[in-house]
């Protein structure tokens, strides 16, 4: 049995996909029984219940061969370290008492720093948190930036014919499909091949600026002259609150692009066969104009 945490989500929801087209028994954990219908039409077993609820937990993870455990987004949350606290120490109290011998855990690049990094500093915790646990093998898997954050450009395409962020756009970092995410996942999950406490970094297939990412989406969506523009921290701060954000996780979020701005992470790094990861940037923007045009 697997069992998939943020089963509606970006990665999770790949990853049901691809554990289901194979046959394999799947838990998919989430809070809404609508949102998990479609994969319990094709045979996944529902766990309807919110990552806080460490009794939940338990019984979730009971009888799981290898369970795959995330700390999903919060965007409103007062207090965003707070939260991740209490989701990390729920799962971890979970994977404890369950017994479960197998778990993947989703981090992020810059898990390694304990500080500077925002919301990743909760990632950098709860790898720490669970690397204390016995007598479980535990993965921890640090993919880079998203893709799929591109996408929140759309609206900002849509309105104002131009692409901006806090980060750089002419410095080139790692990025990758969560697509490839899921695939990398799965393997992990099927093979079971780590033990004790250890980490897989995954970059994605090569590094991309957001100046080059904008220019490649702008053609794809027939705005071959699309932008990206750099904003000051203090406007891009104000922009996420303007979009719905809270105050705290929009600070994480400006602190996040200045370690990322100034190399912290996801920035000149190494790459190998095994980090390195297929999905490009011109497939991906490919998607990208599907989902630009559907909206
Ligand atoms: N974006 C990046 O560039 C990046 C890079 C590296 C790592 N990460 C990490 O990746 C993770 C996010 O992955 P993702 O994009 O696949 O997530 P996602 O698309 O935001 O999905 C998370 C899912 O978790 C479920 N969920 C949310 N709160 C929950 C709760 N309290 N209890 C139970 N389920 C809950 C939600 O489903 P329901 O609403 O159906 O419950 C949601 O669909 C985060 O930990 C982030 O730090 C992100």
């Amino acid at each position: 049995m697997y069992v998939i945490t943020g089963a509606t989500g970006n990665i999770g929801s790949k990853l049901i996909e691809i554990m289901l087209s194979k046959g394999s028994k799947v838990r998919a954990v989430g809070r809404s029984a609508d949102k998990l219908k479609p994969f319990a039409d094709k045979g996944a077993e529902a766990a309807i219940g919110d990552l806080s609820d460490s009794g939940f937990l338990i019984k979730t993870f009971s009888n799981a061969t290898v369970v795959f455990s995330m700390i999903p987004p919060y965007y409103t949350a007062r207090d965003f370290r707070a939260y991740q606290n209490e989701i990390g120490a729920s799962i971890a109290e979970a994977i404890q008492k369950s017994g479960v011998r197998y778990v993947v855990n989703l981090s992020s690049q810059g898990g390694q720093l304990p500080d500077k990094t925002g919301p990743i500093k909760g990632l950098h915790d709860q790898e720490g948190r669970l690397n204390k646990l016995r007598d479980v093998n535990i993965l921890h898997v640090r993919p880079t930036y998203f893709m799929e954050n591109l996408l929140m450009f759309i609206p900002m395409i849509k309105k104002m014919n131009m692409a901006g962020s806090a980060i750089r756009g002419d410095m080139k970092f790692a990025m990758i499909a969560t697509k490839d995410i899921a695939k990398f996942i799965a393997e992990r999950m099927e093979k079971r091949d780590f033990s004790g406490k250890s980490v897989r970094d995954i970059l994605g297939q090569r590094d991309v600026s957001l100046n080059e990412a904008v220019q490649i989406i702008g053609r794809k969506i027939g705005k071959p002259d699309l932008k990206y523009v750099q904003f000051s921290y203090e406007d891009a701060e104000k922009g996420l609150i303007g979009a719905g954000l809270s105050e705290d996780v929009s600070k994480l979020f400006i602190e996040m692009s200045k370690a990322l701005n100034e190399g912290l992470f996801a920035v000149n790094l190494i790459r190998t066969p095994e980090n390195t990861t297929e999905t490009s940037i011109n497939e991906f923007a490919d998607t990208y104009a599907k989902i630009y045009t559907s909206g």
